[in-house]
């Protein structure tokens, strides 16, 4: 009998840490019932730099979306930045125990996709299958009570950096909280942003954060390309500071208050008034100018990330487009932009079926969170299938996601 389950989502994001508590009623609705955000103090490049400036950023995030949702949390699902992951693709083979395809026979070939050579920081977070084939039939999504000898399958293995995931977790157990399990950032961002239809079509993910930009490319319902840019959000602040000399806090503000992706939709005579360093008076600048400086760099970020799309061979290939995310996705007009820029439809990622605070989630920072919170539930809900598998397997760390569920029902965690 289904019941009610709280779930919350946390995202070490470089420039702030996101927090979203979820609430999933017994008839599988799911409300967002709180969310917190804070500085994120003590981390540079996706890993911890000063445990205790990280733990106390982590507890003020938490805090803060505790307060609004009325309760407190103890579990967290987090997300580990792109950064720090790689994925390739595996095969594994098993001949089928019984008269058809079972649930063992899946661990079993799956566990051989799993079995590569890895490094000793390598541990491997999550397997994707892609295609399973029974008796050398393709194309298989979902193999079970299929009768045969022999069972394939192909997946994407994502492999994480344990030294860094496990600092992470160790700076969530000193903020009183137990990790679940921890998801790549773009496969949190799928949960929370892509239809199942997009997913298959082929989509990519450009998430804009503050000093990357992390490209995911979909395809066939799985993860089939990933690539983190050097470049990001806290760039164009940078060009703000510099052009218009201004202290780089100031610039943020002129950003997030006054600025566009597009510099000609606003009025050439608009004025905004631009502090000056160390006291001095402001000055009157015009806001086409700020849009200017905002549009180049935004700009520059879309033609990287269409260098990218080129070089691994997707530019073309995208029929669901591009769908935008991040901090820096909340500037206006940068749908637009990326469309000119890339060639190709651009949306801004939208959470889906969701509930509650569904107006505070849908600011792009946070996706990954509200993805994560969404992914933790589908988790749960397949406890029964887990539990099937557990007493096969002992438990493991690795999530499987499944390709046949996408949106429906979700990974079983084994
Ligand atoms: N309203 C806004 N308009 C323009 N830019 C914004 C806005 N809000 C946030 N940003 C920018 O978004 C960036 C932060 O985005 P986000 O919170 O997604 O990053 P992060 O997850 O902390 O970092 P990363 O993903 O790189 O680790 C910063 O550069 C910030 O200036
Ligand atoms: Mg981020």
């Amino acid at each position: 009998m289904a019941r009610e389950v709280i779930a919350a989502g946390l995202d070490l994001g470089d420039s702030r840490i996101k927090c979203v508590i979820a609430l999933r009623h017994a008839d599988g609705q799911v409300d967002v019932i709180g969310t917190g955000v804070h500085p994120a103090n003590g981390f540079q490049n996706g890993a911890v730099q000063n445990p205790d400036e990280a733990v106390a950023s982590i507890r003020k995030a938490v805090e803060e979306a505790e307060l609004m949702a009325g309760c407190e949390i103890h579990e967290v699902y987090l997300a580990a930045s792109s950064r720090h992951f790689e994925t390739f693709d595996s095969t594994g083979m098993t001949r089928i125990v019984g008269e058809q395809v079972a649930d063992v026979d899946v661990r079993a070939a799956i566990d051989m996709a799993e079995a590569v050579r890895m490094g000793p920081d390598q541990r491997v977070l999550h397997v994707v299958p892609q295609e399973f084939v029974v008796d050398g039939q393709r194309g298989i999504k979902q193999p079970l009570g299929i009768p045969g000898v022999r069972l394939e399958v192909h997946a994407h293995l994502v492999l994480g950096n344990a030294p860094v995931i496990e600092t992470l977790e160790a700076c969530c157990r000193r903020a009183r909280l137990t990790v679940l399990d921890v998801f790549v950032s773009p496969l949190a961002l799928a949960e929370c942003l892509l239809t199942p239809q997009s997913r298959d079509v082929g989509v990519a993910v450009v998430d804009i954060g503050s000093d990357t930009t992390d490209v995911v490319v979909f395809e066939r319902g799985a993860i089939a390309h990933t690539a983190v840019l050097a470049i990001g959000g806290d760039h164009i602040t940078a060009d703000i500071r510099d052009c218009l000399n201004t202290p780089t806090a100031e610039a943020e503000n002129l950003k997030r208050a006054h600025g566009t992706a597009l510099a000609h939709v606003v009025d050439p005579d608009e004025i905004v008034e631009v502090p000056g360093v160390g006291g001095r008076r402001p000055r009157p600048v015009k806001r086409a100018l700020l849009c200017e400086i905002i549009e180049a760099r935004v700009e520059e970020i879309f033609r990287l990330v269409a260098d990218e799309l080129s070089r691994a061979g997707y530019r073309e290939d995208l029929a669901g487009g591009v769908i935008l995310t991040g901090g820096t996705a909340s500037l206006h007009y940068i749908e637009e932009l990326a469309e000119h820029t890339l060639q190709m439809p651009a949306a801004r990622g939208i959470p889906r079926d969701l509930h509650g605070l569904v107006d505070v989630v849908a600011d792009p920072k946070y996706a990954s969170a509200t993805g994560l919170v969404l992914a933790g539930l589908r988790e749960r809900s397949r406890d029964w299938h887990s539990e099937k598998l557990r007493r096969v397997r002992p438990v493991r760390r690795s999530s499987l996601w499944w390709l046949w569920p996408w949106g429906g029902g979700g990974e079983k965690r084994v």
